[in-house]
């Protein structure tokens, strides 16, 4: 039979290897990212605690139709909006590597507006607890939908889609009414 010492033991193991979800509050964990291929990367700590006021935002995927006919148009379209009213950096992240995001960003017309960051392997995706099961229709786990507005690298606000990948609360037109 299991004593209780080692059921005590086990369930505090399990719970403190559960990665808990990014809140607000909480600052940006440092994971290696990729930009416009994977030999330039970034640590998405340093990247977002050298910037005033950005704005992190996760798709499911490139090239999905909801991410490329809204949610990354929307910040592109919304760039200078978002300047004024203090956004020094807009990011995007998916998993995905880092020429289809470049691609990707081709094919809207992004000049820059949006940084495209590359998650090939999830591992900010897993750091942030911010990732579903998404194996059925794009073969592995991926963003949630969500958009976070980052001081300094720290999250100020975080607006997470309830279903996963639904197109309101993340979007431009609706982050930009909080700032
Ligand atoms: C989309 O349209 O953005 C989408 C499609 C399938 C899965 C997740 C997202």
């Amino acid at each position: 039979m299991l004593s209780r010492t080692f059921l005590t033991q086990a369930k505090r193991s399990f719970h403190s290897s559960r990665v808990a979800s990014i809140k607000v509050g909480d600052r940006i964990p440092d994971v290696e990212v990729q930009g416009s291929s994977p030999a330039e990367t970034h640590k998405t700590g340093e990247l977002l605690a050298s910037k005033k006021r950005a704005i992190l935002f996760g798709v499911p995927g490139a090239f999905t139709p909801g991410c490329t006919k809204d949610h990354l148009p929307g910040y592109i379209k919304k760039a200078d909006e978002l300047k004024a009213k203090g956004v020094d950096f807009i990011g995007c992240v998916a998993v995905n590597d880092a020429f289809v995001m470049t691609a990707w960003g081709k094919s809207v017309g992004n000049e820059g507006e949006v940084t495209l960051l590359a998650d090939p392997a999830g591992e900010l995706a897993k750091a942030l607890d911010l990732n579903f099961d998404a194996t059925g229709v794009l073969g592995n786990h991926r963003y949630k939908r969500f958009a976070a507005v980052v001081e300094g690298g720290v999250v100020k606000q975080l607006f997470v889609e309830p279903d996963n990948t639904g197109l309101n609360v993340s979007l431009a037109e609706n982050v930009i009414k909080q700032l």
